[in-house]
């Protein structure tokens, strides 16, 4: 038997790319073992995002310092898989002749085909959106160990068509896969040591996946199905649009013990003529309701975002109109980004904010959310909670992990083991964690 080739896999962008890493790396099978550096890989994959102009950028030069390596070893192969590759397809390896395969997210169980063609010295190329279940064509998730925490993707793509955004056109149209299959790998998971699922999807809300009685899922259901899984002792779900949090997944927050209270909710402005040019179909107003809505179902949940700040055309009171929005929320993370012009979207044809009226927005931004989410993670002190811990720290008898609402732990003389859910009283927080002792 010949020794197994070293595969390094790059993973950028968001959790989906995170869990479509972790299903190729599986689906090269046992002729492949991961190795954690590109220097003494056989086959080098780049799976990309493409959400914003630097990412794609990132790309190409990640691939211009690879090159050199091709030299040393002439046995290494070159891939870039995920969204920029479904963007710009064949101009990856018009631009950069040393890439051997591209694969876009909806072929991925086609990999292993392509693996072999590129071994035969031949380039492969493969951007379709085929009709079948990928994932169900590709290997199950085996019996290796796992971490205590996993994504597993149970939808893709989207039919929103916000503006600003390329994910309808790189990941496609919504599809959800069938609830049955989603439980099966949900099953396997918990077996290898998974104690906590974060449910993946661009429109994860939206999911409507179908059930064996004909009746298609929502994700209401699937959380409340997934919730009898013996072992599962948490349950999470990302991302979402507020169109879709409908009245069954509000009640399940308030009713299913092991759906954990932190909900990322996008809402990107909260500017009402910047959502309408958005193309986001809720307000400002209808946004916050919601959030009411699910506070009162569930009160202690902590809230997370997404912005777009300089959106084409964005005016100082639309602007003003997010920071308000946001002190309104009060929330625990948030993410802002400053609008980058991606080619093929409705809103790429507009007229840009000012570069440096952007970056100042964005400063403000972020500054407010910080202090929110700093607030709030202080506030834990005192305060008993639960820790599912995933590792060892850095100090003796320390273990990491993360608390229900997800911020860092670190449990100080802990006994609890990697895999189990410690009781703990909050002592102290830390810039990016808080500090625990066992119950
Ligand atoms: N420019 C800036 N940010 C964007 N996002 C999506 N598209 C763009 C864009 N063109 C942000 C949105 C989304 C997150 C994943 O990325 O806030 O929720
Ligand atoms: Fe993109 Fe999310 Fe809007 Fe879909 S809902 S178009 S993924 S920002």
């Amino acid at each position: 038997m010949t020794a197994p080739k070293k595969l390094f896999i790059k993973t950028y962008g968001c959790q989906m790319n995170v869990y479509d890493s972790e299903r190729m790396a599986e689906a090269l099978g046992d002729s492949y073992v991961e190795t954690k550096t590109a220097d003494d890989a056989d086959m080098i994959l780049l799976n990309t995002c493409h959400i914003r102009e630097k990412a794609a950028e990132k790309v190409y030069s990640e691939l211009g310092r690879l090159k050199p390596l091709k030299a040393l070893n002439p046995d290494l192969k070159i891939g870039v898989t995920g969204c920029v590759a479904q963007a710009e397809g064949a101009e990856i390896m018009r631009r950069q002749p040393a890439v051997d395969l591209v694969v876009g997210p909806q072929s991925y169980h086609r990999l292993p085909a392509m693996e072999a063609r590129v071994r035969s010295g031949q380039t492969a190329l493969d951007t379709d959106f085929p009709e079948e279940d990928k994932f169900e064509k590709m290997k199950g998730r085996g019996k290796a160990v796992r971490a205590p925490s996993a994504f597993l993707t149970v939808q893709e793509g989207c039919d929103k068509f916000c503006a600003f955004c390329v994910v309808p056109y790189t990941r496609g149209a919504e599809v959800s896969r069938p609830a049955s299959r989603v439980l099966t790998e949900a099953r396997e998971l918990v077996e290898n040591g998974v104690r906590e699922i974060t449910l993946l999807g661009q429109n994860v809300n939206a999911y409507h996946g179908a059930g064996s009685e004909g009746a298609d899922y929502t994700l209401a259901r699937l959380i409340r199905e997934l919730a009898k899984v013996d072992g599962l002792e948490r349950i999470r779900y990302t991302t979402s649009h507020p169109n879709d949090m409908d009245d069954a997944l509000i009640a399940a927050h308030g009713e299913v013990d092991k759906l954990m209270p932190y909900l990322h909710l996008p809402v990107q402005s909260g500017s009402d003529r910047i959502l309408k040019r958005m193309n986001r179909s809720h307000t400002a107003d209808s946004y916050l309701r919601l959030i009411e809505r699910i506070r009162e179902a569930r009160p202690d949940i902590v809230m997370s975002g997404d912005f777009i700040v300089g959106f084409p055309e964005e005016t100082d009171a639309d602007f003003e109109a997010t920071m308000d929005l946001v002190r309104e929320v009060k929330y625990g993370y948030a993410y802002s980004f400053k609008y980058s012009t991606r080619p093929g979207t409705p809103a790429a044809e507009r007229t840009l904010v000012d570069a440096a009226v952007a970056d100042e927005r964005l400063q403000r931004l972020q500054g407010l959310i910080t202090e929110q989410q700093r607030s709030i993670q202080n506030a834990m002190v005192g305060r008993d909670l639960s820790v599912l811990v995933e590792k060892t720290g850095r100090e003796t008898a320390q273990m990491v992990g993360k608390s229900e609402y997800l911020h860092s732990v670190h449990i100080d003389n802990a006994t609890a083991k990697v895999g189990e859910v410690a009781r703990v009283r909050i002592v102290d927080a830390k810039t990016n964690s808080l500090t625990a002792v066992e119950l």
